[in-house]
């Protein structure tokens, strides 16, 4: 089964779906942290928090090999469930590799080709964050991407252990296609998880079977709900 990571530091959503049990995990970046206006130790700490144990990605801004162990360690500190985020350049490999052997999960991120992301399965991360969306937006197939990768996963088995994290997800038939691959997972805007539990017809159906059941109820008041 697909999980479900919400792409946002935003607390109030996240707290909105993981009260329905649909948040597996949050990926943040730089500019979404920014967005929120607030510290970033205290934003990831509270967001830790409310998804314990379930993984929280916090990215390093540093773009040399020793800066990003640095704070990838910092980062890893704050929290039991902290996944370090990682840009997939070389430095990035450098210390991906240098964190991984500590122990410590890293999910690479801006990977916009299956080869990047085997590179940075073979670094030692624990989760590819290959982008779809920014990828269709220059008009290449973001998708197929993603049916590479997942076609190499599977064909390695348990040999290939990172997990595909399908990121940059624009729209509910984003989802839908990276969960007919086989995806393991896809981190979207709250905007795009609230569009996949919404159906208008839901909505006109059950307005109908309660102006039903409260018609009857009047007709026949030995009704009781
Ligand atoms: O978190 C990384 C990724 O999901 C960003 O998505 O929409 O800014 O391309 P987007």
């Amino acid at each position: 089964m697909m999980k479900f990571y919400l792409d946002t530091a935003n607390l109030a959503s996240i707290k909105k779906y993981n009260a329905m049990g649909l948040v597996d995990g949050v990926t943040t970046n730089p500019s979404l942290i920014v967005k929120e206006g607030a510290d970033f130790e205290e934003t990831i700490k509270a967001i830790c928090k409310e998804v314990y144990p379930n993984p929280v990605s916090a990215e390093v801004t540093a773009t040399d090999y020793e800066g990003m162990v640095s704070e990838g360690k910092r980062n890893k500190a704050w929290a039991e469930n902290v996944v370090v985020k990682i840009p997939m350049i070389p430095e990035g490999l450098k210390a991906t590799k240098t964190l991984s052997k500590m122990g410590i999960p890293i999910n690479m991120t801006l990977i916009f080709s299956a080869n990047q992301a085997l590179v940075a399965a073979k670094a030692g991360a624990s989760y590819l964050s290959p982008f779809i969306g920014r990828l269709d937006d220059i008009g290449q197939d973001g998708m197929g991407m993603i049916a590479d990768l997942v076609a190499i996963k599977r064909a390695y088995g348990e040999r290939f252990k990172a997990e595909v994290l399908v990121a940059s997800i624009r729209h509910p038939i984003h989802v839908l296609q990276a969960a007919k691959l086989g995806a393991d997972i896809g981190t979207m805007p709250a905007e795009v998880m609230d569009k996949l539990l919404m159906h208008p017809l839901t909505d006109i159906g059950l307005k109908r079977f309660l102006d039903d059941w409260n018609k009857a109820k009047k007709e026949r008041p030995s009704i009781t709900a």
